[in-house]
């Protein structure tokens, strides 16, 4: 089926690429966008607001600076309008931001035959699931999982350690916390360390070294 200038989907689809920081999440989420331009797809790229790492905002930006363009919203309810009739592929970066709806999202523009590509964190800094992203897993067609190395050992990293003043993070810390190599490094699961216990009970010194 063909629609104008863009080859059009027969059917939609979920792609999923998840994994720790550092992993290559969003380089794959290029190379995948830049093989459907090829394909003469029309390609929409998607991305929360929040995540505000990088300078010329309107982008989406991997850890090794590839970048493309993208919109960029402040919830899921944002999304659906701001597709265009001749689209055919919906890439959202960083897809773990978004809020519960977003599932919803994803599962409309595959129905309506485009081939949606989300890529985002499947664990938490604690190594517990993201959000809506274990449900975004089971919908989806296809997942691809990578992993970055581990700093400590250099075997495959599957976790994200959270670093606050170069000490691991407290289980009690807040979820949401944009960064990148100044607060985060790729672990593996032998090396990622949690801090668990009341942060009430750590003493006035370590309470300031950990912030
Ligand atoms: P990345 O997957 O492109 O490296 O970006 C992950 C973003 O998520 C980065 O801004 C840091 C943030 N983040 C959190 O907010 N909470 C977390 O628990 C983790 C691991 C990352
Ligand atoms: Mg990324």
């Amino acid at each position: 089926m063909e629609r104008g200038l863009f080859m059009r989907h027969h059917t939609g689809y979920i792609e999923v690429i998840c994994g720790s920081m550092f992993c290559g999440k969003t380089e794959e989420l290029i190379r995948r966008i830049r093989r459907a331009t090829i394909a003469k797809q029309k390609v929409q790229v998607f991305k929360h607001r929040l995540d505000n790492r990088y300078e010329g905002v309107a982008k989406v930006t991997s850890h090794t600076g590839q970048h493309l363009e993208a919109q960029h919203i402040s919830h899921s309810s944002e999304l659906l309008p701001l597709v265009a009739p001749e689209t055919t592929v919906v890439a959202v970066d960083e897809v773990q931001f978004f809020d519960d709806n977003i599932i919803d999202v994803i599962q409309e523009l595959a129905s309506r035959e485009i081939r949606v590509i989300v890529a985002g964190l499947d664990l938490d800094f604690r190594g517990e699931p993201f959000g809506t992203m274990p449900e975004i897993l089971c919908l989806a067609e296809e997942v691809t999982k990578l992993r970055a190395i581990c700093v400590v050992c250099g075997e495959p990293a599957s976790r994200t350690q959270r670093l606050v003043n170069g000490e691991p993070a407290h289980y009690d810390d807040p979820i949401i916390l944009v960064g990148a190599e100044e607060s985060y490094e790729a672990r593996c699961r032998q090396h990622h360390i949690i801090r668990q216990g009341a942060r009430d009970s750590l003493s006035p010194k370590a309470e300031s070294e950990i912030g």
